[in-house]
């Protein structure tokens, strides 16, 4: 098995405000990992500090062995809030093509490689009817599935996702989750979600962050280990009875 991400003794503040304090957090190929926690419990700053737009002022953090910044190309993202102005008129296979740029070179005449990558993705995510609809028009589910299919036109080593089934109603995150599920065999994922009974019926690992971190193996989690997460409490595992 080979890592992926390793936090080693990673703390980081925001000016004053210190949000991480001594994490430890390993991700191996191939893991599906869920990050959960309360409101401003550092959940997005880790998954910055992964793609190196924010650097932890202690401890050592590598992606792919090396710096974040180096592996950032190797690395797909899709932002907490994705904001897209509905009447800017941007139709889903132009949105997915944004995930090629820094890639190759781009003019007003994308490359047929190019346009051929776009195609494939959104066939594959089950978007082609709707390539030439307006973003804006899409429901929260299908909007959704075109910011996933941006992350992953460059065809990334990791995914990252902050919140993506936030705005969504139960059917559709059950949807999405499936989507994640077949692009994790491809992949190593790394989840940001709120809804931790959800999330550790599809992920192997889950990671509790409210300043500390305290990660699990998805079969160990139980409802007291949640509501210790949400509570603020330092989360005590016992691995040999299951709590
Ligand atoms: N750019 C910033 N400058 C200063 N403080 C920040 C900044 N971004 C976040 N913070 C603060 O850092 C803390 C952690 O924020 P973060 O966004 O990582 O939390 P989160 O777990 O993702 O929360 P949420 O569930 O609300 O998305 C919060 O107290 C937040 O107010
Ligand atoms: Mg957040």
């Amino acid at each position: 098995m080979s890592r992926v991400i390793s936090f080693e003794n990673v703390s980081f503040s925001y000016g004053r405000n210190k949000v991480l304090e001594d994490i430890d957090l390993f991700v191996e190929k191939g893991d599906f990992t869920a990050i959960v926690g309360p409101n401003g419990g550092g959940k997005t700053t880790i998954l910055k500090l992964i793609l190196g737009l924010l650097s932890p002022q202690k401890g050592e953090l590598k992606v792919f062995g090396q710096s974040p910044c180096k592996s950032r190309i190797r690395t797909g993202y899709v932002p907490q809030f994705s904001v897209h102005d509905r009447s800017f008129p941007i139709d889903v296979e132009n949105v997915v093509m944004q995930g090629l740029i820094g890639n190759t070179s781009f003019g007003p005449f994308y490359s047929k490689n190019v346009k051929k990558k776009v195609a494939d993705i959104i066939e594959k995510l089950g978007l082609t009817q709707r390539m030439k609809d307006r973003f804006g028009d899409l429901s929260g589910g299908l909007k959704q599935r075109t910011l996933i299919a941006r992350a992953v036109v460059s065809q990334p080593e990791l995914l990252l996702l902050d919140e993506p089934v936030s705005s969504v109603d139960s059917s559709v995150e059950k949807d999405v989750f499936e989507m994640l599920n077949l692009l994790n065999k491809k992949m190593t994922i790394v989840l940001v979600s709120h809804d931790i009974g959800f999330v550790s019926k599809y992920v192997n690992k889950i990671a509790c962050v409210n300043k500390t971190l305290v990660i699990h193996n998805a079969g160990e989690i139980t409802s007291g280990i949640i509501e210790d997460a949400y509570r603020g409490k330092q989360v005590a595992v016992n691995h040999s009875c299951g709590i």
